[in-house]
């Protein structure tokens, strides 16, 4: 987190945004600032429309309500290709990778340099390794074999690789959709570290997560959206983890339903009046 961070001018913002399919309101009077160097985090339940955020940021919805500016300019995005075209990458869950093709091969997928003159002209292997090989220790990434398919690393050096990717390919801000979501403690770790490493390399960084803790060890600013709107926006300074995890859970809510249980006898939900086929023994007595 560099500390000249914070007054560093947006790459982009979105303020008052909001999208409707149909007749749903996905989303609306949605602030979000994105700036170089910093991590923000959306953060969010089931259905809270983070998805639907960062489409529209990625170019693949518009949105209906609102202003989307990049670089102070409004815009509006009509493809994917636009937001590239702004420097802003987008890594999905799953992953856009050829599982069988070699790691370098899937490093440059749709954009691999050739060389020499037509009709001659064929792929630049040997450039593509090389680059591949820098791009991943640049990002302090350590593969043992960049012919290896890329099926076979874990999810968390997929991500790894695919931020590499984006970063070397001019990306300024860069959008991970759940990065960890499927992930173990080691390699969410692992995934972490590379947000890490993309944000110090000056990009903006958006990350999606549901959880609080891994957006807490990289976070410079969290919003946590809720039923469409943003519930919380608050730069780290503002904002415990405890808060966010509060709000995760839906605080009040939980509060409400922890009285609910609290009443039924034993702490339990109350069973169910129809009788189990294959009643359990000593159930009764259970605490
Ligand atoms: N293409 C669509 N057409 C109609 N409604 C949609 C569409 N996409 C999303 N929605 C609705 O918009 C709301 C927000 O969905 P969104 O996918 O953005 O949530 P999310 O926060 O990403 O959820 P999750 O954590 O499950 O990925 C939901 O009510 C969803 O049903
Ligand atoms: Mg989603």
């Amino acid at each position: 987190m560099a500390s000249d961070a914070t007054t560093r001018p947006p790459v982009v913002e979105l303020a008052g945004v909001g999208k409707s399919y149909g007749n749903v309101r996905a989303l609306y009077g949605v602030d979000l600032t994105v700036r170089p160097g910093q991590v923000t985090c959306v953060l969010g339940d089931n259905g809270a429309g983070k998805s639907t955020l960062i489409k529209i940021i990625a170019g693949l919805h518009q949105h209906t309500e609102g202003e989307l500016r990049i670089d102070g300019a409004p815009v509006r995005l009509s493809s994917p290709r636009d937001a590239l075209d702004a420097g802003i990458a987008t890594v999905y869950q799953d992953l856009a990778t050829v599982p069988l093709m070699p790691v370098w091969r899937n490093f440059f997928l749709g954009s691999e340099p050739t060389r020499g003159p037509w009709p001659l002209r064929r792929l630049d292997i040997a450039r593509m390794k090389r680059t591949t090989d820098a791009e991943l220790r640049a990002m302090g990434i350590e593969l043992d074999d960049l012919d290896q398919p890329i099926g076979t690393l874990s999810g968390g050096q997929r991500q790894s690789v695919a931020i590499a990717r984006a970063v070397h390919f001019g990306a300024r801000v860069l959008i991970l959709d759940e990065p960890t979501a499927a992930l173990g403690v080691k390699q969410s770790g692992v995934v972490l570290k590379y947000i890490a490493a993309a944000r110090d390399r000056g990009l903006g960084v958006v990350f999606i997560t549901h959880n609080p803790h891994h957006a807490y060890l990289v976070g410079d600013h969290f919003t946590v959206l809720r039923l469409g709107t943003v519930e919380v926006s608050a730069a780290r300074d503002r904002i415990t983890v405890d808060d966010l995890t509060h709000h995760m859970a839906g605080g009040a809510e939980l509060a409400a339903l922890r009285h609910e249980l609290a009443r039924v006898p034993g702490g339990a939900p109350a069973p169910d009046p129809v009788e189990s086929e294959d009643p359990v023994e000593g159930k009764e007595t259970a605490p």
